[in-house]
């Protein structure tokens, strides 16, 4: 950990003495309630790490602005400062992650999908020596499954995730988590109980690494996660992954693509729609010109015992 992720950590945990709490809602829902008349600047905590508000220099104990500078994370603008970081409660724990808006090519997620991945992970979760989150992220969903796992492993592409994910493993107080760079499970040469994973699954005309799921549905790297993970996972593992698909003409083309990978593998599970309607500004977009709707679904998979 250096000197930055020190700081973001210090600050995590005064604003967790003082009883900061916050839910991040959909980045549609932040500029909403970000736009109403009275809410162009910050009023409390929540305003400044939650809503990212500008601020003036007054309304934040001067050891917080301190540490948001160590940590290189405060802008000063004309409408006052603004933290570049933001904190979500997610149970009892708090996450750092990137501020609104998410619009950086290396910007780091934390939203609904967060809250919706790690519920799905806690229906599915078993004891297990050794759980992988692929594209972890801030850290939330393996950190949601370490008090049922001997070693977490939180995995990402991106080294700011990392970074952030080191900050969150110690806000939540979890010793046996390490924290790898790793190209969905590259990186990773051990053995693996359980995959747990959230990918990106939008096509992101920006390539947001955070967004972008691949090819020309925005699928390819979730289905990259679902042969890599039969590929490696132990005898009788599992794998439990939460992502988005187009529908297409009333057909899943995810489905489509992994039920070949499942089937070879002889794996055994469940496969299902856990929101039928998301993101359905995106449709607007000529990438989804076709599909009549994005669903969040949920797959588990377990792969053969010997
Ligand atoms: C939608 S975010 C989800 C983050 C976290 N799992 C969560 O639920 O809040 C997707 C994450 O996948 C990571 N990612 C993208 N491509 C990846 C790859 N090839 N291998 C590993 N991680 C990747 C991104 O950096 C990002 O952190």
């Amino acid at each position: 950990m250096d000197e930055k992720e020190s700081a973001l950590c210090e600050l995590g945990e005064a604003l967790k003495a003082d009883g900061y709490r916050f839910t991040t809602p959909t980045p549609e829902t932040h500029r909403r309630v970000n736009a109403r008349a009275g809410n162009e600047r910050a009023r409390n905590l929540r305003d400044v790490f939650g809503w990212s508000r500008p601020f003036p220099p007054d309304l934040v104990p001067a050891p917080m602005i301190a540490l948001l500078e160590q940590a290189g994370q405060l802008d000063r603008g004309p409408a006052g400062l603004r933290s570049r970081v933001r904190f979500s409660t997610l149970d009892e724990r708090l996450h750092v992650h990137s501020a609104y808006p998410t619009v950086e090519a290396d910007a780091v997620f934390f939203g609904p999908d967060t809250y919706r991945f790690a519920s799905f992970v806690g229906d599915h979760a078993r004891d297990a020596d050794c759980v992988v989150d692929i594209g972890c992220g801030s850290g939330a969903g393996g950190l949601s499954y370490a008090a049922r796992a001997k070693r977490v492993i939180l995995a990402d592409i991106s080294a700011k995730a990392l970074s952030f994910a080191r900050v969150n493993t110690v806000l939540a107080g979890v010793a046996h988590a390490d924290v790898v760079q790793s190209d969905v499970l590259a990186g990773i040469p051990d053995p693996i109980d359980v995959v747990i994973a959230n990918p990106p699954y939008l096509v992101d005309p920006q390539a947001r690494i955070y967004r972008d799921g691949g090819g020309a549905l925005g699928i390819g790297l979730a289905v990259r996660i679902v042969r890599e993970s039969l590929a490696r996972l132990q005898p009788g593992g599992r794998l439990i992954l939460y992502t988005g698909t187009p529908i297409i003409a009333g057909r899943d083309p995810f489905w489509e693509a992994i039920l070949p990978a499942i089937t070879a593998a002889g794996a055994a599970g469940t496969y299902r729609e856990i929101d039928p309607d998301v993101f359905g500004e995106e449709l607007e977009s000529p990438a989804y010109a076709d599909a009549d709707r994005l669903a969040v679904v949920g797959l588990v998979a377990e792969s053969r015992s010997r």
